[in-house]
């Protein structure tokens, strides 16, 4: 269909041009694609009906919505998002189209792009992904997703960059702008408080303003602010009383006049309740609507929508002006301008060497060395005969499932795959599948080829692991969650903090007879491990997309030294969570956040709680050493800045890579300040031995907090410190310094 309209604009073009005769200087202005884009859309509006503006502001179909066909504007089409490119679904349902072309890369989720810390990785990730879109002729990419990471048991967290406002905001801006380069919009969703999934229809999260402009909005703001992203997904929940798709706080108050916003506000699919609303509020364009509620729909029934006919009639009755109507319709026009109506993009391209390579190297780079006791990893090929792979996420594929992210890869390479290929013929490698997860290989009509129904007892899948494992030098065990429902998955939470199936108790039996376990956690969530003292060593492998056994593999013998630190905490069980301690989770109507600021580490600070693996902790098998922190002036004035320097030297014998992370404490504040705060991180090369340099430049920005009564960011003056470390939980050195 996009083909089509895409010629028919090359027609109208060109029939415009032999009857203007032949210039592109005489083109109208909407067509010329010299002119300044502003000027476009005031001649385009000019042009356009109002049957023609109602049009342009909802959906069509499932992914796209529609352009001017008698002005040659194309149609504007979205795909999710965010970890590679939808397969192709029919006009008006969800099932798949069954088309042979729609496969894609799929790269790794993005907790584990944000575990890699290095915004060069989420460069990569923006470029590929986008050229991704932009070969499936796709204008609008659904993603990247920014909410925060509020509890473990969070059914999207996967999707998102962690727990901390710094590090998602970040990470976020390379994504964006690399996206965007070649003329496809990035979504940056679910704009906000979308951080549980149950009840996301209906609930309401209840957060105080300083809480809400700390946590939960700096992502977003440096994705529209920073990275200019063209639009934004408004989210399901409720706020303050509206649905966040319409919501006049969120979307007119902050986003639009706060930040200067000047793209479009596209709500999730069946986000939109209320035509007055969406008329007033700030929504510009509305997918996905259902007219039963929100479990079903009548066929085609895009013209029932809250901004087709039902906002027709309120503009004919007199009861609205066009005043909303023309900004709504100017803000899709905007996107449509720097996508579909885009003169000169590249073409993109589709499962190329370079994307599979991006997967790869962004899936390794993000892998967490969790516990690496007695340097049982890297293995040591030379020594090991045999390596015995236990679990079903050794060769369950994970790129089908999830929800919206789910894919259609050409290939996917699993871990037991990986391994194989890597270790070749000269180390045996045994398979046992441990336990049995979910066999699910049909997803939306994608069939993974997979059929993992099997009707063994958990104790005979228990023994037979158990004799495997006797049988091996060291022991790998993938587990960990999935893609199905209550696990890591939209719609649905987690039921618990504690892995699923019985793996606990496969674990326990493992090492019962061997001192080499590796456990490698399959998850973009974390996990309770109880058994965590007889395990030896403990990695965290995400859901790496295309080349996850290639980049698992990589890591496990040493080809690859990881480098990966954890975005979010891994407490050692829910009641050492500020939101499961003083806070409600995934609830119907509303929920308070009691925990206020104190998510994540900043919870562990505050009431001096031990995690698992603490926020920014990840080990290399090389050794870092840091210098002591020296700060270039002991006063900063309100508008200059101080450097903070540290040494950081490679003290191990190879190559690595160190995530050099900065914190401040405000040591005198009017108001409560979370104990540190993340405000500087630097990913730094070092070859054995060598020492480099880490400079962090802090401003008053860095130093501010959100005083809601001023409704601004306040720097109070007074001693503040620069902690600076390897974790939250491992702070090396620290530097004082005064804000006059
Ligand atoms: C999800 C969005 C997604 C949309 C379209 C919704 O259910 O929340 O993230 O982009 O569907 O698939």
């Amino acid at each position: 269909m996009k083909r089509v309209f895409t010629s028919l604009f090359t027609v109208t073009t060109l029939l415009c041009m032999v009857a203007c005769g032949g210039s592109q200087a005489e083109l109208p202005d909407y067509l010329n694609p010299k002119k300044d884009i502003e000027v476009r859309i005031d001649d385009a509006m000019s042009r356009m009906t109002l049957d023609e503006k109602i049009a342009i502001i909802h959906a069509q179909s499932k992914f796209s919505s529609a352009g001017v066909p008698r002005l040659g504007i194309p149609e504007l089409w979205t795909t999710d998002g965010p970890h590679g490119i939808r397969p192709e679904v029919l006009w008006d349902e969800w099932v798949q189209a069954g088309w042979t072309n729609d496969f894609c890369v799929a790269f790794p989720a993005l907790t584990a792009l944000a575990a890699t810390w290095n915004t060069e990785m989420s460069a990569l990730y923006g470029k590929s992904i986008g050229e991704e879109a932009r070969y499936r002729e796709k204008d609008v990419l659904l993603g990247p997703g920014v909410n925060i990471y509020r509890s473990p048991l969070g059914g999207r967290n996967f999707e998102y960059m962690g727990e901390d406002p710094y590090l998602a905001s970040r990470m976020v801006v390379p994504y964006v702008q690399q996206v965007q380069k070649i003329g496809v919009a990035t979504c940056v969703k679910h704009y906000a408080l979308n951080n549980a999934e149950t009840f996301r229809h209906t609930t309401e999260p209840v957060v105080d303003d300083r809480t809400l402009y700390e946590i939960y909005l700096p992502a977003f703001k440096a994705a529209v602010i920073e990275g200019g992203s063209w639009s934004i997904m408004g989210a399901y929940n409720l706020f303050r009383g509206e649905h966040a798709c319409h919501n006049d706080l969120l979307l007119n108050k902050i986003l639009k006049e706060e930040w200067g916003f000047d793209g479009a506000v596209i709500s999730d699919w069946g986000g939109t309740h209320d035509t007055r609303e969406a008329i007033k509020n700030g929504l510009d364009l509305e997918f996905g609507t259902w007219t039963d509620g929100l479990t079903m729909g009548k066929t085609n029934s895009y013209d029932l929508y809250h901004l087709a006919d039902a906002y027709k009639k309120l503009i004919e009755s007199g009861e609205f002006t066009t005043k909303e109507l023309d900004d709504k319709v100017r803000r899709v026009l905007r996107l449509m301008y720097r996508t579909s109506m885009k003169a000169d993009k590249p073409n993109g391209a589709l499962v190329s060497d370079e994307h599979i390579a991006a997967a790869y190297t962004i899936g390794a780079e993000g892998i967490v060395l969790l516990k690496n006791e007695k340097n049982l990893l890297p293995i040591d090929l030379s020594k090991t005969k045999t390596i015995a792979v236990i679990g079903e996420n050794a060769i369950k594929m994970m790129t089908i499932g999830g929800g919206s992210s789910s894919l259609k890869v050409k290939k996917e390479v699993n871990p037991l795959e990986g391994l194989r290929k890597r270790v070749g013929k000269d180390v045996e490698i045994l398979y046992a599948r441990g336990y049995v997860g979910d066999t699910t290989s049909v997803y939306k009509r994608v069939d993974s080829g997979q059929r993992l129904a099997d009707d063994r007892s958990e104790k005979e899948l228990i023994a037979e692991a158990v004799e495997v494992a006797k049988r091996a030098d060291v022991v790998l065990m993938f587990g960990g969650l999935n893609k199905a429902k209550k696990q890591d998955c939209e719609s649905t939470d987690r039921a618990e903090l504690g892995l699923p199936y019985g793996q606990d108790q496969l674990i326990a039996a493992l090492t019962e007879v061997t001192d080499n376990l590796i456990y490698i956690n399959i998850s973009g969530n974390a996990v309770a491990m109880p058994w965590i003292d007889s395990v030896p060593a403990i990695v965290q492998g995400w859901y790496l997309g295309s080349e996850a056994g290639n980049s698992l593999a990589a890591v496990l013998v040493g080809d690859v030294n990881p480098s990966g630190k954890l975005p979010f905490t891994f407490p050692v069980q829910l009641a050492d969570t500020g939101a499961h301690s003083m806070g409600e989770f995934s609830k119907d109507g509303e929920e308070h956040y009691g925990e206020g600021l104190l998510v994540g580490y900043r919870w562990n600070d505050a009431k001096d709680i031990d995690p698992l693996f603490a926020f920014g902790h990840g080990l290399s098998y090389t050794t870092f050493e840091y210098g002591e922190a020296t700060v270039s002036r002991k006063k900063m004035s309100r508008d200059g800045s101080v450097t903070v320097t540290v040494p950081v030297t490679n003290t191990g014998k190879r190559q690595g890579k160190e995530i050099v992370q900065l914190y401040i404490t405000d040591c005198q504040a009017s108001v409560m300040r979370p104990v540190k705060e993340l405000k500087g991180f630097a990913k730094v090369d070092l070859a054995p031995g060598q020492t480099k340099k880490v400079k962090f430049e802090i401003t008053a920005e860095h130093l501010s907090f959100f005083d809601d009564k001023q409704h601004a960011w306040v720097a109070e003056p007074g001693e503040f410190e620069a902690l600076i470390g390897a974790a939250s939980d491992d702070i090396r050195t620290a530097v004082s310094f005064t804000l006059k």
